[in-house]
């Protein structure tokens, strides 16, 4: 195969390897993997045509019209591979009880021992590509570097745009940095002479985390977060352990910018779970009524968040970086309406994960337009007619994505990547739920927000395989993402707090949201998208300490009167149906906060408890 071969070491480390631990790893696993070749990545444009070359000639890849979607393609996965696998990930820590009961966990020596045989040969008859990639911009105090080695240019391709990929990164780490090894298979070798499939993957999969020594092995997904080993696997499970240890936070969050008419900025971190408005918040244009008001994107899926002293007022703050480089993105539900600045993003430079394919090479997916084509090749690569989808086929996978570079969205924010990070104003949590939580309430204090937030839930999505819409507890919008036991999780958030508190520092206010209310005709009851701003800048408001509100059992949310509505024709009643909450809905909520604890006992902080005690106290008062 036709492979760039620097050809230097053995492994073909090229000149400017330095990192002898880097080398020997790489021989290493290249020794258990047994690859053809092995491809160090350098991450130039060069190298990056040359893959979406490689994978259009292997028919992974569909090159789309370039007078449409320009440098753009296509890839259809494997059914059987299109999401996160929650019940094949695991956190094997020593001791069970740090890996916590919403993990699967396996004993290391034994997950091990199961993967040796998996891991064996599993690169026959493909490259192993070695891809360094710094999440954070290079260099940042706040970043850190992992080297991921894939026997998939489908990764290569998406690391180069998610993540800063290849050789700054390699120079960055010098003769002996540290990096987190990623190991990704497809788990599909092949015999000498075997002809590949499109997307090769294997029905036995393994995502394994080891957090004590951070390591990563992923076998058999080729799919998202599965194989994209940066992304949740590197900057939430392993991360969220490292800032355990070392006093900060990785969470699953957008971060992103407000500048006022009058030019103040406020910056906002929101944890919403997967496929449950991330991306959009985080691009969202204000609405007829806010003239004047920017939102600008830092982030729109993982922040790391670490305590420093405003230069300005000498104050400690929290400050976010965006450890990613790019959005792997929901395709279905995008449009002009919903986030135009999304669409005007995915004019060029693309990979389109699972959407359906037009007669002229264009792409589509369900709510992109009102009216369907009216022929189409759906992610499977069949037929497709409105018919079909009037029969309930969908044209897109629920999941699809797209990969875009952070720089193609026209709202990126001016300091996107400072490494310094942007001072956050607040932190927002918000679920998909059809009844019973507020569009927006505000918590008392930390540790009222915390509990807040260990105690949202939300209805599943197509970002996980498995059922979809059934609620369940989804702590932090981290439920599958954090590396160790939860309860120990939540007591890291009230440290935190406790500790800046302490320090004098300005802590973010903590708020609770819910765009998902459901009228009695099934419809959302809140228009969302653009008209979030309204409760941005609500909390913005309280935040500057002029927005009003009223105290509830839950904390404080706005009367009609205390938000904006110019532009809006939204009534009172209409408001109520989305604010209130009644008695017996808040006592069945509460009921379920008691499960999630009563699940989490071990170690779960008192103040948590406490906090449940005193909601029921203004409950029935
Ligand atoms: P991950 O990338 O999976 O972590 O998800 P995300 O949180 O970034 O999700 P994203 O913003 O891509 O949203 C996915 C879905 O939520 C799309 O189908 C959107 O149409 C829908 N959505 C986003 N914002 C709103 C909203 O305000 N109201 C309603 N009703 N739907 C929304
Ligand atoms: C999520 O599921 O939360 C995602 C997509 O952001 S994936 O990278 O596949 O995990
Ligand atoms: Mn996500």
């Amino acid at each position: 195969m036709n492979t760039i071969n620097h050809g230097q070491t053995d492994v073909n480390a090229p000149a400017y390897v330095q990192n002898k631990k880097l080398i020997q790893w790489v021989a290493d696993i290249a020794a258990l993997t047994l690859p053809d070749n092995i491809h160090w990545c350098d991450g130039t444009q060069a190298e990056y045509d040359y893959f979406c070359e490689l994978m259009v000639k292997a028919g992974s890849f569909k090159k789309l019209n370039p007078t449409k979607r320009k440098n753009s393609f296509l890839a259809l996965s494997d059914p059987q591979d299109v999401a996160r696998v929650e019940d094949r990930t695991f956190i094997c820590s020593a001791k069970k009880e740090d890996a916590g009961p919403t993990n699967n966990w396996v004993e290391p020596s034994e997950m091990r021992a199961t993967l040796k045989p998996l891991f064996s040969g599993c690169m026959r008859g493909r490259t192993m590509y070695v891809v360094p990639f710094s999440m954070g911009p290079i260099g940042s105090p706040i970043a850190h570097i992992g080297v991921e080695l894939s026997d998939s240019p489908y990764v290569a391709i998406n690391m180069r745009i998610m993540t800063r990929m290849g050789k700054a990164v390699i120079e960055q780490l010098g003769a002996d940095g540290e990096f987190v090894p990623c190991i990704h298979t497809v788990g599909k070798p092949l015999a000498v002479g075997e002809k590949d499939v499109a997307w090769p993957n294997n029905p036995t999969k393994y995502i394994v985390h080891y957090p004590e020594t951070r390591e990563i092995w992923s076998f058999g997904s080729g799919y998202g977060g599965n194989a994209l080993l940066g992304k949740k696997c590197f900057a939430l499970r392993i991360a969220s352990t490292m800032g355990r240890d070392q006093g900060w936070l990785a969470e699953h969050m957008l971060i992103l910018g407000v500048t006022t008419p009058e030019g103040k900025k406020y910056h906002v971190a929101a944890a919403f779970p997967s496929a449950c408005g991330k991306t959009n918040f985080s691009m969202m244009i204000p609405p007829k009524g806010f003239e004047g008001w920017k939102v600008t994107t830092i982030g729109d899926d993982i922040a790391w968040i670490k305590p420093r002293k405003d230069p300005v007022t000498g104050k400690t703050r929290l400050f976010a970086i965006n450890p990613e480089s790019g959005y792997f993105g929901v395709a279905p539900g995008t449009n002009r309406q919903t986030n135009p600045n999304c669409i005007d993003s995915l004019n060029q430079d693309v990979i389109f994960t699972n959407v359906a394919l037009t007669d002229d090479g264009d792409v589509w997916w369900e709510g992109l337009t009102e009216t369907p084509p009216a022929h189409l090749v759906d992610w499977q690569g069949k037929d497709w007619t409105p018919a079909d989808g009037a029969a309930g086929r969908k044209a897109a996978h629920p999941n699809s994505r797209f990969t875009m570079a952070a720089i193609n969205n026209p709202a990126v924010d001016p300091n996107w990547d400072d490494p310094q990070g942007v001072p956050i104003d607040a932190f927002l949590f918000g679920g998909r739920r059809s009844t019973t939580v507020p569009l927006v309430s505000e918590s008392l204090d930390w540790v009222e927000g915390v509990y807040m937030a260990a105690t949202m839930g939300s209805e599943t999505t197509a970002a996980i395989t498995g059922k979809v819409g059934v609620v369940r507890r989804d702590p932090f919008a981290m439920l599958p993402f954090t590396g160790y036991n939860m309860s120990d999780y939540f007591q890291h958030w009230l440290n935190l707090g406790k500790k800046l508190a302490d320090e004098g520092a300005v802590l973010p206010k903590i708020y609770c949201v819910n765009w998902f209310r459901k009228n009695d005709q099934g419809k959302f009851a809140w228009p969302g998208f653009g008209e979030n701003m309204r409760v941005l800048t609500w909390i913005l408001g309280r935040v500057a300490g002029t927005s009003k509100g009223k105290e509830t059992a839950l904390g404080i949310s706005p009367e009609h009167a205390d938000m904006q509505w110019a532009g809006l024709d939204f009534s009172l009643d209409q408001f109520n149906s989305v604010i209130t909450i009644g008695q017996e809905d808040l006592k069945a909520e509460l009921k379920l906060h008691t499960e999630l604890f009563e699940q989490l006992a071990h170690h779960l902080p008192k103040e948590l408890l406490d906090t449940r005690a005193k909601i029921e106290k203004r409950m029935n008062a």
